[in-house]
């Protein structure tokens, strides 16, 4: 195996934090390659890619293809590829047979599946079975509909243990990692410190074992205003409307094609 392996993520714990960025697309996952250790092809392409108000309605087969092309289009990074709301929820078995198509459809590395405690028995059962399994706690868009939005996680103390149960469960179900989202600096460092697999933090903290952005969020290119916890990067979106605009005048004016892009 060339690419980095999951041993070699979650032996990462307490080391040099793990870098991670989202892709879904074969031309920008080969950059993100040169530096991520891994790459998670997240369901948030629903809403990136495919214009969707949540990531409820993404297929299975959606992820597959994203999957494909961001695994053809890097070589060193592990592959993540997030299992869609749906596909894993009902039931060990069901999670089985949806997450190994994910992986011979795709040969990503790994898939992702949100939810702690709860999701325990599965995460060992995937795991038991030859599928490595990354989970992700605190803020789950999957259930946004039952937290009534994207809400940021262990505001109230009293709440604390729930999240650090959902840690412990994971990590001790067979998670070589945890992601930790939308939830307070305080929590998510002390979580970072109580398990013993690496926590890959978004609107988490510094404390973290790693941390991980959606591309485009990071690269400007989110139309709205993106979430607190993203960090900007870069303008593409600027330059993106910067180029649309003078194609457009040139085409109008005649100025494009030019000599150099016409065939004599
Ligand atoms: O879908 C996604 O992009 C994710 C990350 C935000 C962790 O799950
Ligand atoms: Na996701």
């Amino acid at each position: 195996v060339r690419r980095i392996t999951v041993p070699q993520i979650r032996a990462r714990k307490g080391g040099e934090p793990i870098v991670s960025l989202t892709s879904y697309h074969a031309h920008t996952a080969a950059i993100v390659d040169r530096y991520a250790d891994f790459i998670l092809v997240g369901d948030s392409l629903g809403m990136v890619m495919h214009g969707m108000e949540s990531t409820v309605g993404v297929p299975l087969d959606l992820m597959v293809m994203h999957g494909r092309a961001v695994v053809r289009g890097t070589k060193r990074a592990l592959v993540v590829v997030d299992m869609p709301f749906g596909t894993y929820e009902e039931s060990p078995a069901m999670a089985f047979r949806n997450a190994a198509h994910i992986m011979k459809e795709t040969q990503c590395g790994a898939v992702k599946l949100e939810g702690g405690a709860r999701m325990g028995e599965t995460i060992r059962f995937l795991t038991e079975r030859g599928i490595p399994v990354m989970a992700h706690i605190g803020l789950t868009p999957q259930s946004s509909h039952v937290m009534g939005g994207f809400k940021t996680q262990g505001r109230d103390e009293e709440t604390w243990p729930l999240h650090e149960e959902d840690a412990r469960v994971v990590a001790e179900a067979g998670a070589f990692a945890v992601v930790l989202e939308g939830m307070v600096e305080p929590l998510a460092a002390r979580i970072t410190g109580q398990v013993a697999i690496p926590t890959i933090g978004i609107g988490a903290s510094a404390a973290c074992d790693g941390q991980i952005l959606v591309l485009e969020d990071m690269l400007g290119l989110n139309p709205n205003r993106p979430p607190k916890f993203v960090k900007v990067y870069g303008q593409l979106g600027a330059m993106i409307e910067e180029a649309v605009k003078a194609y457009a005048e040139e085409v109008r004016s005649r100025a494009f094609p030019g000599e150099d892009q016409v065939y004599r």
